[in-house]
C-alpha cells in the first residue's frame, strides 16, 4: 500500500469519531417510515453507509451524488460487499445537472460540501429536490453559517434546530491524529520525499493547526418551507 492509500484508509477510521454526532442529530428527527435521504457530496460514503445503517429497518432508502468518480467507485465497492444495494444507490453528477422528478427526498443530509458549492444555486436546487417540509441537514463550519445564515430564508429554508461540536474537535480528533500519523510514516521511511503525500493533506493540517477553533463546526437542520 502506498503512502496516500495508508493516509486515506486512516481518514476513514478517524472519521468514524464525526458520525457519532451524525447519529445524534438523526437521533433529533422523528422515527419515520420510507424516509428518502440524498447524500449530497457522499465521497467514499462513511456516512452514507451509517444514513443506511439508520434508515434500513424502517424501510429508508439512500441516495448518494458525487462529481467524484475514484470515491464513488470505493463506495460502490463498500455497497457491493455489504450487500446494500437495496437501501443504497449512487450516482456520479453534480448536485446542479442532478435532475429527478418530483420533490422525492425527505431529508438532505450534506457534510463538509455546502461551502464548496455556488450557495445560491445549490440552495435553490435542494430546495427543488426536497419534499414540501423536507429537512436540509448540514454539517460546516461555524463561521461559514454565520456568514451565510441570511440566504437560508431568501431561498425558502427556516433553521428549526442546530447541534455544535466540541470545541477545536476537528483538531484534536482529525487533524492532530493525521499529522502524527505522516509524522510516523515519514520517520519510518529512509527518504520521506519518496512518500509522495499528497500536498491537499499537508496544506489542510497547517490551515487548521493554526487556528483550530476557526474551524469548529456544528450540524444546521433546515426545514423547505
Ligand atoms: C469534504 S468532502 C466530504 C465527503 C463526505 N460528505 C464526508 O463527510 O465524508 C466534499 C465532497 O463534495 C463533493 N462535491 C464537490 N462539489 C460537488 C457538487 N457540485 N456536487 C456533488 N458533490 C460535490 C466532492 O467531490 C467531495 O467528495
Amino acid at each position: 500500500m502506498d503512502a496516500n492509500s495508508k493516509i486515506t484508509a486512516f481518514i476513514e477510521n478517524i472519521r468514524k469519531y464525526f458520525l457519532n454526532f451524525s447519529r445524534k442529530v438523526f437521533n433529533l428527527l422523528p422515527e419515520t417510515n420510507d424516509i428518502k435521504i440524498l447524500d449530497l457530496g457522499c465521497g467514499s460514503g462513511s456516512l452514507t453507509l451509517e444514513l443506511v445503517n439508520m434508515t434500513r429497518n424502517n424501510n429508508g432508502a439512500v441516495i448518494g451524488i458525487d462529481i467524484n468518480q475514484t470515491q464513488l467507485e470505493i463506495l460502490n465497492k463498500k455497497i457491493k460487499s455489504l450487500a446494500y444495494e437495496k437501501y443504497l444507490s449512487t450516482k456520479l453528477t453534480s448536485l446542479y445537472e442532478y435532475n429527478v422528478s418530483g420533490n422525492p427526498f425527505d431529508i438532505i443530509w450534506t457534510e463538509g460540501v455546502i461551502h464548496l458549492l455556488d450557495l445560491k444555486k445549490a440552495l435553490k436546487k435542494c430546495n427543488e429536490l426536497l419534499k414540501p417540509g423536507g429537512i436540509l441537514i448540514q454539517h460546516d463550519t461555524l463561521e461559514w453559517m454565520k456568514k451565510h445564515s441570511s440566504f437560508y430564508q431568501i431561498y425558502g429554508f427556516k433553521q428549526i434546530n442546530c447541534f455544535l461540536l466540541p470545541e477545536n474537535a476537528w483538531w484534536t480528533e482529525y487533524y492532530r491524529p493525521l499529522e502524527e500519523f505522516i509524522n510516523k510514516l515519514k520517520i519510518e521511511t529512509e527518504d520521506p520525499n519518496s512518500l509522495k503525500i499528497d500536498q491537499r493533506y499537508l496544506d489542510e493540517i497547517i490551515m487548521v493547526k493554526k487556528n483550530p477553533r476557526k474551524f469548529d463546526t456544528g450540524f444546521y437542520l433546515m426545514k423547505k418551507l
